[in-house]
């Protein structure tokens, strides 16, 4: 009897051993969506109407030119002929008209011919100001505008639209509805990869490219789409005969990437007021000697928190996710480049790729070293935030298939459409809002307030306990 006894307590202590060691740190919304395909919109649908007019430039949109923000990439398409190649822009209240000069190149895939693609940099902006800009002759001209951002500085508030593998479904377009329509108005968006998904259609059929950008225009002609490569823009597909990979992307959007002394469109950093952005790719070799490996191990020291206090990292593929999709094929880039981020205090990674919405602890895993056998995440107040953002609602549909249980680092997770906010109020703190399409455009389901890892270290993802 006694001995039954003993044997209970032991199994009992088993019991809660195994629960204290799995317990789930972290917390899955309880907010279940109704299953529904995530259908493209049809290619009649009002939000791909070609502008009127013959030639009329179309597919307008705009990025950062320079590392400061005083320049602005424009980009536009004209269908039937090059058209003319300059951009008439002005200061709002200002009668003097600058233009500026640019160049247009075309490009076949498969059997598809490009349309005109032009894109223009105008420089010597100034800061903080709104200008107008037109594009096009005639009757046929279009007429934009964009403001340029604060100065480049510590104290200067910015805000951030995040959206993620967005493509061209009706869940895309209520994803970029609610952004547009949030009352925490984004400046510029950081888009963490995955654009049109025409390749999805046969032979990658381009033309889903043209109308994506027809889609977006109402938003990337109004302020900078900061762009990440994600898989979808790799458009490898040599069973057509199409091997140079990223070749629709490269024609059609622009990075300023040889500012920051950069060799390649897919990685580059820029500043934009309070903030310094480092853009990565996840399909350009990163391992050691590699073109982006050498660039980065060269920019982190460039990266001044006293100008600059906030550090954030854009890439794809996600490091740390707790969903079956995509898992763990991050891991070799966070194997190559977690301890530059600890060591640099990054604030927050943002990455997409993984078509649901997760926000980590602060968590690092750069101890082991193959034989010590520290191989779990720790909690690190140097470590950056890690959210992934590839909820923008494309034609693949959500990921909802969780690993259980959740990991104790993973703080918030949720298999919905949606995007985010990251408002930086100072230099020391910055609001964070994550945005899910079947609330209400003020709604925010996930929130933080981050305090800086430079100016402000203290705590503030407190409920991991390693
Ligand atoms: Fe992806």
């Amino acid at each position: 009897m006694g001995l039954d006894f003993f044997s209970v307590l032991l199994v009992l202590g088993l019991v809660l051993n195994s629960l204290l060691l799995f317990c789930n740190g972290g917390l899955t919304s309880s907010f279940v969506r109704k299953v529904e395909k995530s259908i493209d919109m049809p290619l009649d649908s009002d939000v791909f109407r070609v502008p009127p007019g013959y030639n009329a430039p179309q597919q307008v949109h705009i990025t950062q030119g320079d590392v400061e923000g005083k320049a602005v990439i424009v980009s536009w398409v004209t269908p039937e002929a090059k058209g003319s190649n300059t951009v008439l822009y002005w200061k709002e209240n200002s009668s003097k008209k600058l233009r500026a000069r640019g160049k247009y190149n075309t490009y076949k895939f498969y059997n598809y011919t490009s349309g005109y693609i032009h894109h223009c940099l105008i420089r010597n902006l100034e800061y903080d100001t709104k200008y107008y800009y037109e594009v096009g002759v005639g009757k046929t001209k279009r007429k934009f505008w964009f403001y340029t951002p604060p100065e480049v500085g510590p104290d200067v508030p910015y805000t951030f639209g995040l959206i993620g593998d967005l493509g061209q479904t009706f869940d895309s377009n209520m994803t970029l509805t609610h952004y547009e329509n949030s009352p925490t108005k984004g400046q510029a968006v950081l888009f963490v990869g995955d654009i049109s998904y025409a390749d999805t259609y046969p032979n990658h059929d381009n033309n889903r490219w043209d109308t994506w950008g027809r889609f977006a225009e109402r938003s990337t002609a109004y302020q900078p789409w900061i762009w990440t490569a994600g898989n979808h823009e790799m458009d490898f597909a040599p069973e057509i005969g199409e091997t140079k990979p990223f070749k629709p992307f490269t024609h059609r959007y622009r990075t300023p990437y040889r500012a920051s002394g950069s060799t390649e469109p897919f990685w580059y950093s820029i500043k934009r007021g309070p903030a310094h952005i480092i853009v990565l790719s996840s399909y350009s070799a990163y391992g050691k000697y590699t073109p982006q490996y050498t660039w980065l191990e060269e920019e982190f020291p460039k990266v001044n928190r006293t100008e600059t206090p906030w550090l954030i990292v854009l890439v794809h593929s996600p490091w740390y996710n707790s969903y079956d999709y995509h898992f763990m094929e991050g891991e070799t880039m966070r194997v190559m480049f977690e301890s530059w981020f600890v060591k640099n205090k990054v604030d927050v990674v943002f990455a997409g790729h993984v078509h649901a919405y997760e926000r980590s602890e602060r968590i690092s895993n750069i101890a082991y070293n193959v034989v010590n056998g520290n191989c779990s995440p720790v909690k690190d107040q140097s470590a950056p935030v890690y959210i992934t953002i590839g909820d923008g609602g494309n034609i693949e549909g959500l990921a909802n298939k969780m690993t259980e249980p959740q990991p104790k680092y993973s703080a918030f997770r949720e298999a919905s459409f949606g995007h985010a906010i990251f408002s930086i109020k100072n230099r020391t703190h910055a609001h964070y809002g994550w945005h899910r399409n079947q609330d209400g455009c003020a709604v925010q389901a996930d929130t933080m307030w981050f305090h800086n890892r430079f100016w402000y270290p203290v705590d503030d993802s407190p409920s991991f306990d390693s």
